[in-house]
């Protein structure tokens, strides 16, 4: 298969996890005869730094001509602390969203045994962890109009939804959940809120039509503690766009590690794959940080293309890797494998179709690691 994928590596560990995600797609494309053609792109701190804008139209224009965006991450603490600034790099990435029209956010949680010590939570609460979210993304008090009276004293974020907008993610996630353990969890703050009102409506008048899911609705402050007292008792989420930003951060506890979330943003067009993480500048340039989450999301790249036995490789040399400790150290502070050690490996294993032995003396150095 060829496939032309816009590569927006962004800033901090973005470039650095996103150079393993391209040797694990230059596994693939050897090892199942594709040809994967990566094309680079700017976008947030980066993008500004070049061009002054957080992300330009050309870019743009190249998304939308691909076949699928791969996005390291956005953000760099020089903005972070000065409220004044008007050109942010995250605005690159809403906008991108927004210009694809990427509305549904989709973040799997997945517990590994082998990462069942990293999290905090207590093992028996992590059995049978299973649970997917569904975030909108391109609505809500993210894109609502701003205003900052001319004083500098008052300041407002609009939320707002339309019944269109809530039925189009609700339709993919009641699909989802058909296919899984079919329960679906609307969490919102519909107490409160005229647009959790509108969420609840419109998904109670769509349930109607999948009898066999089991809905179930949850105000957000209940379910970030249900998230952590009872995580096996969710399948599906479907949320709106700042729900799903906070709780897809407090379920990432529960699989050990940010570092292993990967996510898909689907629309009407184009796909976008990247990491729930953030860009971790603290870690910027050391060769330190866990590509997973990146190569997760690669994976997902690959089902969205029907590539489903590509995912398969991914997802089982990922597998391996953490069972051979080869991993980072965010997910052990005993031996950590560097960030490029880990993407060599997996993209080695994927090669050798899972013929491959470790000399563990080596293991810091890919090169001479293998047997
Ligand atoms: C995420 C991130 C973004 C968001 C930021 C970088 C704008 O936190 O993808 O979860 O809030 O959507
Ligand atoms: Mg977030």
């Amino acid at each position: 298969m060829n496939k032309k994928i816009i590569v927006l590596s962004g800033d901090g560990i973005g470039p650095e996890v996103i150079a393993q995600a391209e040797k694990v797609i230059k596994a693939v494309d050897v090892t199942y005869n594709h040809k994967f053609e990566l094309e680079n792109g700017l976008i947030g701190a980066s993008s500004i730094d070049t061009t002054g804008e957080p992300l330009t139209d050309e870019v743009i224009e190249k998304c939308k001509n691909a076949d699928a965006v791969l996005l390291g991450a956005i953000g760099d603490p020089k903005y972070d602390n000065d409220p004044s600034i008007k050109v942010r790099p995250e605005q690159g990435l809403l906008k991108l969203r927004k210009a694809l029209e990427l509305y549904s956010n989709i973040r799997p949680i997945n517990t590994y045994d082998i990462l069942k010590e990293v999290s905090p939570l207590k093992n028996e609460k992590l059995e049978g962890v299973d649970l997917v979210i569904y975030r909108e993304l391109t609505g809500g008090i993210y894109f609502g109009e701003k205003k900052l009276s001319a004083d500098g004293n008052t300041a407002s974020d609009l939320c707002s939804y339309s019944k269109e907008e809530v039925s189009r993610i609700a339709k993919l996630a009641f699909e989802a959940a058909q296919l899984r353990s079919k329960k679906l969890t609307l969490v919102d703050k519909a107490n409160v809120l005229e647009t959790s009102r509108l969420w609840r409506k419109v998904v109670q008048d769509m349930a109607a039509d999948y009898p066999e899911v089991n809905v179930e609705y949850m105000f957000v402050d209940n379910a970030a503690m249900q998230l952590v007292l009872n995580p096996a008792s969710f399948d599906v989420v479907l949320t709106e766009n700042m729900f799903g930003d906070i709780t897809s951060d407090l379920a990432s506890v529960l699989t050990g590690s940010l570092g292993m979330l990967p996510s898909s943003s689907l629309g009407k067009n184009v796909g976008m794959f990247e990491p729930c993480h953030g860009s971790y500048p603290q870690a910027a340039g050391k060769d330190v940080a866990n590509p997973m989450a990146t190569i997760l999301s690669v994976a997902m790249m690959y089902d969205y293309f029907g590539l489903y036995d590509e995912a398969i490789a991914i997802r089982e040399s990922v597998n391996w890797a953490l069972k051979e400790h080869v991993v980072t150290e965010d997910i052990t502070k005993e031996n950590p494998s560097p960030c490029s050690v880990v993407g060599d490996l997996i993209a080695y294993h994927i090669e050798e179709q899972g013929d491959v032995q470790l000399n563990k003396n080596y293991i810091k150095d890919s090169k001479n690691c293998i047997i």
